[in-house]
């Protein structure tokens, strides 16, 4: 061959690539075949135990979660969640037109398994499929007995708005090529025969802990090898390591306070703020107590990583003397003068301690800061309705004060944080860079 006709060779060989590869990318994508299965004749009484199993799997999945509007009818959709791409919006999953009135369950299987829409479209994976593929089939039947259960709602769809070209199915294919393959549902475990085991299911699969609580990288795929260490999530929020007794880690702790962290979200005078909250309240406080013991042995027996040292800061920036004025003027009074928080005489927490706290001290201001800006409320329970709350300071503050307070916090009542610096505060606030 001469170099000429090599050449000629070669080109013609990229050229055909290239084809293949575009050919690919818009090439439809075909509809993944699902059995169908044989519609439950099985006694009424049997059928409301298929129901009310779905009703407690949506619960362990918090699927309502991204499915609902605060005040709108359950499951009606609407819910914007937040990614590094643009927003998209959980559908509506009740039985009308506009949801899942004409899916069948195997076409509702199709998207939990495979991620895929019954007209043959890509699901974004916003929606946690890379977990929800997990579960099997009788869990997808009995989830899907239950929704078809719900008052249909006529909520229309939302379009999602996420940016080009990640709102496209060619996209949605590469990322799919590289971070998904279904699950191959394992045999459900008994909880007798294996806490530990059943504790990983529900962690890895229905419930998506990992899915906040494990790092993506660029294209937002799950780094398993760096499983459960602690993730910043696109809200700004950091979702901290349960590798690490510093960070989430729970390794070493009884049973019972684990299991009290997980459906009270209280751990010590700790109580779960934020992201953390929303899953105690929607989801984890209904657990019942086999999965959640099931849970804890599983977090308990995780092995144990130190993350990352905390970055040395400079110490110049940062005005202490600042600090502990703001602290005293808006901070003191419900928080106590030396951080010691306050008790009600029966031992619940109405103010939670800053000192000593592991959620103020990790490496992140991240948490420390969306908490001050936002304010919250602790869980709402049976007989204690109204939680006490905390305002938010997102208005008050400045990020120059916002440092010196965060860093005052950090640093006093035996806390061993590092310093805040201004500028920690305007990238927390401006994530990609605007
Ligand atoms: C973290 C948020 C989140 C959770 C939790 C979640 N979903 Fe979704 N779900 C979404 C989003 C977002 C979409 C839309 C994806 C898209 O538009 O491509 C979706 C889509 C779906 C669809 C496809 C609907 C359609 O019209 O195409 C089904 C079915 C579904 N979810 C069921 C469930 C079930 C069942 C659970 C609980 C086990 C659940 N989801 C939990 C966010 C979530
Ligand atoms: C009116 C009383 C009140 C004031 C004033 C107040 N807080 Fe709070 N704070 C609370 C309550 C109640 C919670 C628990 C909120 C929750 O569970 O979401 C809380 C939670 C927190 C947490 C999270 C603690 C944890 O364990 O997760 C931090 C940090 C915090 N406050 C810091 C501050 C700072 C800094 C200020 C002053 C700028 C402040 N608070 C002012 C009542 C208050
Ligand atoms: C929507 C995202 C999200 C999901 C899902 C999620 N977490 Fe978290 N988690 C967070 C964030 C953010 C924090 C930090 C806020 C805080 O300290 O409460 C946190 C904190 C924690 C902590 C530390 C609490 C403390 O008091 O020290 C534990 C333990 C934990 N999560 C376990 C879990 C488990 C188990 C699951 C699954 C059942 C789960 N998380 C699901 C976001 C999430």
């Amino acid at each position: 061959m001469t170099p000429i006709s090599a050449l000629r060779w070669l080109c013609g060989a990229l050229v055909l690539c290239l084809l293949g590869l575009v050919g690919w990318l818009f090439w439809p994508a075909p509809t993944m075949a699902v059995p169908e299965r044989q519609a439950d004749t099985a006694s009424p009484m049997a059928m409301t135990a298929t129901i009310e199993r779905g009703r407690y799997l949506s619960v362990l999945g918090n699927c309502q979660g991204c499915h609902s509007l605060p005040g709108q009818a359950p499951y009606a959709g609407g819910t914007p969640i937040a990614t590094p791409y643009g927003t998209v919006f959980g559908p509506n999953l009740t039985p009308s037109a506009q949801g899942l009135g004409g899916w069948s369950a195997g076409d509702f299987w199709r998207a939990l398994h495979h991620g895929q829409a019954p007209d043959g479209r890509w699901l974004n994976p916003a929606f946690p499929y890379t977990h929800t593929t997990h579960i099997g089939r009788d869990d997808s039947d009995s989830l899907f007995a239950y929704l078809q259960t719900l008052l249909p709602n006529e909520t229309p769809n939302r379009p999602n708005e996420m940016r080009w070209p990640y709102n496209t199915q060619a996209a949605l294919k590469v990322w799919r090529a590289l971070y998904f393959t279904p699950g191959q549902p394992s045999a459900a475990v008994t909880v007798q025969a294996n806490e530990i085991e059943r504790g990983r299911q529900l962690v890895e699969g229905l419930a998506h802990c990992s899915a906040c609580h494990t790092p993506r990288d660029r294209l937002g795929g799950l780094i398993s090898a760096k499983a459960l260490s602690g993730a910043t999530m696109p809200n700004g929020w950091y979702a901290p390591s349960l590798l690490d007794p510093q960070e989430a880690g729970v390794q070493g702790w009884a049973l019972n306070d684990v299991v009290h962290l997980l459906r009270d979200g209280k751990s010590g005078h700790h109580t779960a703020i934020g992201p953390m909250a929303e899953v105690v309240a929607q989801s984890l406080q209904h657990w019942n107590e086999a999965d959640l013991h099931a849970v804890a042995h599983y977090l308990i027996a995780l092995p144990r990583q130190s993350s990352a040292p905390p970055k040395q800061a400079s110490q110049a920036v940062t005005n202490r003397a600042l600090g502990q004025r703001v602290y005293e003027q808006h901070c003191a009074t419900c928080h106590g003068d030396q951080g010691q928080g306050f008790l009600l005489a029966d031992g619940r927490v109405a103010y939670p301690p800053l000192a000593g706290n592991r959620a103020v001290t990790l490496a992140t201001p991240a948490n420390l800061l969306r908490i001050v800006q936002e304010g919250g409320f602790g869980l709402p329970k049976a007989g204690h309705p109204h939680p006490f709350g905390m305002p938010p300071f997102q208005m008050t503050l400045d990020d120059n004060t916002m440092a010196a307070l965060l860093t005052y916090i950090r640093e006093s009542w035996g806390n061993t944080g590092t310093v805040v610096q201004p500028l920690d505060i305007h990238q927390l606030n401006n994530p990609h860079g605007r």
